[in-house]
């Protein structure tokens, strides 16, 4: 996204707080409306919300990171994640994070520079017959090893 982009989603998003402030609780459906505009919550919208709200960046920060559905930082076009659950645990799901990692260069949580991949640990996503189990987005990869990562990652490169 652009600055101009930038600007103009911070001026959306102050009409929408003003909008929701003076209703009890609007800080849940500031932060959902400001994740679903921006794609995460920036910190300059978070100072806005805490400017607006008249509450501090630590409590939007608190709430921020205990719900899922708010990230932080902007997400990568695909979001790929490797289940560290147990039953992919045993069948080496780390050594799939590990390879994912090195091919990308990024830990758990980053997303890499060119914007493409978001890599997440996660928990148990009920594939276990295919474990160990990585989902790109909305696709599922069961049952590989570290050495398939390259050339299911290539499928999304192109
Ligand atoms: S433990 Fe990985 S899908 Fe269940």
């Amino acid at each position: 996204m652009t600055d101009m982009e930038f600007k103009e989603k911070l001026d959306k998003l102050e009409h929408i707080i003003n909008e929701h402030k003076n209703q009890q609780g609007a800080l849940m459906p500031i932060l959902h409306e400001t994740q679903e505009l921006f794609g995460y919550l920036p910190e300059e919208a978070q100072q806005k919300i805490s400017e607006i709200l008249g509450i501090s960046m630590a409590e939007i920060y608190g709430v921020a990171t205990f719900y899922s559905r708010f990230t932080l930082k902007p997400r990568g076009k695909h979001t790929i994640g490797v289940c560290l659950g147990t039953a992919c645990y045993v069948k080496n799901s780390q050594g799939v994070i590990d390879k994912v990692k090195k091919e990308l260069n990024i830990e758990p949580g980053d997303t890499t520079d060119d914007g493409l991949f978001t890599l997440e640990a996660t928990r148990c996503i009920g594939c276990c017959g295919l474990a160990p189990v990585m989902t790109i987005g909305e696709d599922v990869y069961g049952k590989i090893v570290p050495e398939d990562v390259p050339d299911i990652l290539k499928k999304y490169q192109e």
